[in-house]
């Protein structure tokens, strides 16, 4: 298999801008766009009408998509989500129901501690459902169901494309476990469909602030720490820009919830601390941007993603303004990964590092 870096310096941006393309194949298994319902290929070895708990691990961004999918599932199909790293998993040796159904996110289907969380799960008499990007996988190979992720070889070990293609994935599931369980109409279903659809021309567009993001990665390249803030499904994708800048960039990062700044966090916010504010307009946007408007009343300079409504409520005292399309909120954190995927790519470039193999990380990690 030949794979080259395109136009593009670095694979890691050859992987940033296939994302509409990725996307939209990822979409096209998971979803019937024509009758607007999702349809799933895989035959189910369990019911989701009959599960009472579902039980997610992963490791490093994989784990993100998972925490997102939490936030569906339990809206979206009423199904309690139990989400762990997978090294901590695995040594926990959490109780679990009889069959109930385990899920493990790995784009690898290699990763050491995902795989004996599996096992340990296999033991305990779960349903072991993966999503993985490798079919030919160890995860794949010993799971009773296996969720493809489709988004093509993922070079750059800093994980991009492969966490939309996995959200996108994840959302599909949602939604058929919420029809499966009775929770999500057929209307409700329909529109949820056709966000999913409108996604890839959106990403298209979130791709095209690249040229602003260039000119506040400058910026952000002379920090020392950078915290990233958001609430509800914008928490791991906060978490999951902070992870994406560490990697390449070698800043510090944290990703917080934001309604948690208040206890302790907010004790580092000065003029030399930029927060990145996750905040597409949603339910909970007013309470994230009043908890960005506590970092602007400290000094703190923000740099705000949103969409265009939301950018026109956030007042005063804001550095800088990624605007993103505005999309249905389903969809939103999906969107957001674009503006941080950038920020990250853009701030290591300008920091001179290895961008496509950073200094002590692997793509794939098999020891524990
Ligand atoms: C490594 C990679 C990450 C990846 C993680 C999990 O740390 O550098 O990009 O998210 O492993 O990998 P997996 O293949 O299980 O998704």
């Amino acid at each position: 298999l030949l794979v080259d870096k395109g136009n593009h310096r670095h694979f890691m941006a050859k992987e940033i801008y296939e994302q509409p393309e990725t996307i939209s194949h990822t979409l096209s298994h998971y979803v019937d766009m024509g009758a607007e319902k999702v349809a799933l290929r895989e035959t189910l070895p369990f019911d989701f009408a009959d599960l009472t708990r579902l039980t997610i691990s992963a490791c490093g961004t994989a784990y993100f998509a998972g925490a997102v999918a939490k936030y569906w599932f339990e809206r979206h199909a009423r199904l309690p989500v139990d989400i762990d790293v997978a090294s901590e998993f695995r040594y926990r040796e959490p109780p679990l129901e009889k069959g109930g159904l385990s899920l493990f996110i790995s784009q690898s289907g290699e990763t050491a501690d995902t795989l004996a969380a599996l096992r340990y799960c296999a033991g305990q008499g779960q349903h072991v459902a993966s999503l993985v990007n490798t079919q030919e996988s160890t995860i794949a190979r010993e799971s009773d169901v296996v969720f493809p992720i489709l988004c093509g070889p993922e070079i750059g070990v800093a994980s991009t494309k492969a966490l939309t293609a996995q959200l996108t994935a994840l959302a599909g599931l949602s939604i058929a476990a919420g029809r499966a369980r009775g929770v999500l109409s057929a209307e409700r279903e329909n529109e949820l469909v056709r966000a999913l659809t409108a996604l890839p021309a959106a990403v298209a567009k979130a791709l095209a602030a690249e040229s602003q993001i260039i000119d506040i990665a400058k910026r952000l390249s002379k920090a020392k720490d950078v915290l990233y803030l958001g609430r509800g499904p914008m928490f791991p994708i906060a978490m999951e820009g902070a992870l994406k800048l560490k990697e390449i960039s070698y800043i510090h990062a944290e990703g917080y919830a934001a309604g948690e700044l208040k206890h302790g966090p907010i004790a580092l916010v000065d003029e030399d601390m930029p927060v990145i504010v996750v905040a597409p307009s949603d339910e909970l946007v007013d309470k994230t941007l009043s908890n960005m408007q506590e970092v602007a009343a400290r000094g703190g300079k923000i740099i705000l993603i949103t969409d265009a409504e939301g950018a026109e409520t956030a007042g005063h005292g804001i550095s800088d303004v990624i605007i993103v399309p505005r999309v249905d909120s389903f969809v939103a954190p999906i969107l957001a990964c674009i503006p941080v995927q950038l920020l990250a790519y853009h701030t290591a470039v300008f920091m001179g590092t290895d961008v496509d193999q950073p200094r002590n990380l692997a793509k794939s990690v098999t020891v524990e």
